[in-house]
């Protein structure tokens, strides 16, 4: 199967040492020069080319077809949702939570400021939830907003807990486990057969395509 018709989005940091990984493991040529400050590799008939963005954007990228496939976390997924994107794999890297932290093991009690990257994920939980809150938007360095008094509460990733420990925060609740994802634009999906063979590549799967599959609610296969 030749790909030079395939493009992959992903970004700098652990997406790329894990995918990076991954290409080794699978025997695909890893095209990025990571001593350069160049952003795009262009796709050969043994490898897929490759976009680097910003992880945030990456769903937006693969929305509008300008990579077919991207690799991003659930968190980021679900931070930046894209109607036109649907989740192909699990990857098994980059595993982490997304969790309600705070200075003492208690839910909050009345309304409460939460500090937060994650600011739809953190708005939705404390919707379900029926629990007023005023989000604080951070976009890092989030274990410091309690210690200096921003807010009483942070939703942040923790993967070790060393962070969390290291500024005296207790986990209280998980709001979302987290792996790699890729994801892949769905019509490119449904309409070029190379898109799919780097899914099977990837994933070690032989199983035929199915073209009319039923992708679920929530644009997801898995
Ligand atoms: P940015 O630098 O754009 O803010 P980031 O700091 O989240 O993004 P990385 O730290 O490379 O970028 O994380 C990429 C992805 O890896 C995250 O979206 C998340 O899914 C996962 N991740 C983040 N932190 C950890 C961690 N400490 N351990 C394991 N996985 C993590
Ligand atoms: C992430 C996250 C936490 C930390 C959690 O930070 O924002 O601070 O990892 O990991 P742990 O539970 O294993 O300690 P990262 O290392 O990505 O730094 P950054 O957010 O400043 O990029």
């Amino acid at each position: 199967m030749s790909y030079h018709n395939v493009t992959i989005a992903i970004a700098k940091g652990r997406i790329m040492e894990g995918t990076r990984s991954l290409w080794q493991q699978k025997g695909l040529p890893w095209p990025v020069d990571e001593d350069s400050r160049q952003l795009w590799f262009a796709p050969e008939n043994e490898r897929p080319g490759v976009l680097i963005a910003r992880a945030r954007d990456i769903p937006t990228l693969v929305g509008l077809g300008i990579a077919d496939l991207g690799i991003v976390g659930l968190d980021v997924l679900e931070e930046y949702p894209n109607t036109h994107v649907l989740q192909v794999a699990d990857l098994n890297f980059a595993h982490c939570r997304v969790v309600l932290a705070g200075q003492k093991n208690q839910w909050p009690v009345g309304p409460t400021r939460i500090a937060t990257k994650y600011q739809r994920i953190a708005q939705n939980y404390f919707n379900v939830h029926r629990h007023p809150v005023e989000i604080l938007p951070l976009s890092g360095s989030l274990e410091l907003a309690p210690v200096i008094g921003l807010a009483p509460y942070i939703v942040d990733i923790v993967d070790t807990g060393n962070t969390l420990r290291q500024h005296h925060l207790i986990e209280i609740t998980t709001i979302l486990k987290s792996s790699a994802r890729l994801i892949a634009n769905q019509s490119h999906w449904r309409t070029k057969p190379e898109v799919e063979q780097v899914r099977r590549t990837l994933k070690n799967d032989d199983s035929p395509m199915d073209s009319s599959a039923n992708f679920g609610p929530k644009g997801s296969i898995l």
